[in-house]
């Protein structure tokens, strides 16, 4: 019989997203470039679920794939972003693709590339986007979707994919853990809904991506801190983020860190993070969110800098050399108490730190969604990353919550509930921050968060005087606080008189 859904790509995301659509009783046919991927996920599903009821099949090439489909087609991508979407469009068309067939891209695509696609492939088919977040067991257990694009192709796949996302239990907004094959979860919000037209689903991704870098960064560097600047133990920073797990930075990446910092290997029972080249890749979707804030002028300092962090990490050698030249601060050595009250502050400085960047975040998709006329729900956008994504935590209830009371909320930094956890908290991170300057670590993305914090709350920055500076050498004119909006001046600077002259409105 002709199966549910198409799918190509079986690497680590495809494999596993096949099978959790098995697991929803969807029945699936295969196919990927290299045929050794197709027996594996073949067997796979076998060894799942048995001869009987096998509900994947493998395909040998486009053609056969489309043979073996329901009509209208539906086809899942999971290939690399870029040239990979393009070369399996092309190819599909060859195969026959029809202009009513939908085609799911669940890459990490650029979105502009995305609109470009949906366009130039129209009279194809439908190019519908939906990117995953959650990594290999979040695709096998229930990821967190961004579907965007055609709503006639969403109303196709809603019930797929709200089946196969992360769940999240409605009251408390906690995670509804699913973790064994073959089981599926019918209650609870899903953790997937309709973002907005083609390419902002892959926006939101994207963005999703760069406050995931943040995140990472910031809790590298209370490792760092920790480790560096205290001398403490992998186990000890281990307990530590446990401890943290438990209160208002309960998140999968605390988790995790935890999980890493506590692993030993070889027989001297040495921690792994110690061997690991402290050397960060990356593949892009953090540096596209710092473009896109640098483009459309709206901050996102705490994820550009964490794209910076990853990017002098790289310079390995440079900083090796450097360290026996260039000078650093005495080590400071604290005391059993005063280690602990540091690690309490510590503990604050991250919070904020977070709050920063997660502002950032959401105030960079607010200020894409005005420039491309897209209606985001902010209150949908917190609840989706609830689970199943890389920086699902319990803190993204709290901002779900504040989309929920105000879905214009400019700034999350506004909204109530974060205004208090900011004013109670900001003073430990501060002292973090001058501590680990004076120490000599550098916290490159708490600090980052806290110089957007202060500007960010300051009623008059010292732009007046770059204004006059740019009026100075260029007369690029400026305006007046005791005016009206709009006006402009000049100072005649090159003039003895320095004569100001009065524009009028500039449009
Ligand atoms: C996710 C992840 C995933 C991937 C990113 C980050 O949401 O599941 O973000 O998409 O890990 O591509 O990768 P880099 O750190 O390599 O840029």
């Amino acid at each position: 019989s002709l199966c549910d859904i198409g799918f190509i790509g079986l690497g680590v995301m495809g494999k596993n997203l096949v099978l959790n659509l098995a697991d929803n009783g969807y029945s699936i046919a295969a196919f990927d470039l290299d045929n050794e991927k197709v027996l594996g996920v073949i067997a796979q599903d076998k060894f799942e679920n048995g001869e009987n009821k096998q509900r994947v099949h493998g395909c040998s090439s486009y053609t056969e794939l489309l043979s073996r489909l329901k009509t209208p087609h539906l086809i899942v991508l999971s290939v690399p972003a870029g040239a990979p979407v393009d070369q399996v469009s092309e190819s599909l068309i060859g195969a026959g693709i029809q202009p009513d067939d939908i085609i799911i891209d669940t890459g990490n695509s650029l979105w502009v590339d995305t609109v470009a696609r949906e366009k130039k492939y129209k009279s194809n088919f439908i190019l519908f986007s939906s990117a995953v977040s959650g990594g290999e067991v979040g695709a096998r257990f229930g990821p967190a979707l961004m579907p965007s694009g055609s709503p006639y192709a969403w109303s196709r796949i809603k019930p797929i994919w709200e089946a196969i996302s992360a769940k999240v239990d409605a009251e408390t907004g906690k995670p509804l853990e699913r973790t064994k094959p073959g089981e599926t979860i019918k209650k609870g919000e899903p953790c997937a809904a309709y973002i907005g037209p083609a390419g902002a689903g892959h926006y939101v991704k994207m963005v999703h991506n760069g406050i995931e870098y943040a995140d990472m960064q910031i809790i590298c560097e209370a490792y760092h801190t920790l480790r560096a600047g205290l001398n403490l133990s992998t186990d000890e920073i281990a307990d530590i983020f446990e401890q943290w797990n438990q209160g208002p930075l309960d998140s999968y990446l605390m988790e995790i860190s935890v999980e890493v910092l506590r692993h030993k290997v070889t027989e001297d029972n040495i921690p792994l993070v110690d061997l690991i080249l402290d050397q960060a890749g990356q593949k892009g979707t953090g540096l596209w969110t710092a473009m896109s804030s640098l483009e459309l002028g709206t901050p996102a300092p705490t994820i550009a800098q964490a794209v910076y962090a990853r990017s002098i990490s790289s310079f390995k050698e440079l900083r090796v050399q450097s360290s026996s030249l260039l000078n650093g601060p005495e080590a400071v050595t604290l005391n059993a108490q005063e280690k602990v009250a540091f690690i309490a502050r510590l503990h604050d400085a991250i919070y904020c730190a977070k709050i920063c960047a997660y502002a950032q975040g959401f105030q960079l998709m607010k200020q894409a969604e005005q420039e491309h006329g897209w209606e985001l729900d902010f209150a949908s956008i917190a609840k989706i990353w609830r689970a199943g994504c890389i920086i699902r935590a319990a803190f993204l209830q709290s901002i779900t919550e504040a989309f929920k009371r105000n879905a214009k909320l400019e700034n999350l930094m506004l909204d109530a509930f974060f205004i208090e956890q900011l004013n109670a908290h900001q003073l430990n991170w501060r002292k973090t921050v001058a501590e680990t300057a004076l120490m000599g670590i550098s916290t490159s993305a708490i600090t980052s968060s806290l110089t957007y914090y202060d500007a960010m709350r300051t009623a008059v920055l010292p732009a007046n005087l770059l204004q006059a500076q740019r009026d100075f050498f260029g007369a690029h004119t400026f305006e007046r606080v005791d005016q009206a909006p709009g006006k402009k001046f000049h100072v005649e600077w090159s003039h003895p008189g320095r004569e100001m002259i009065e524009f009028g409105h500039s449009k």
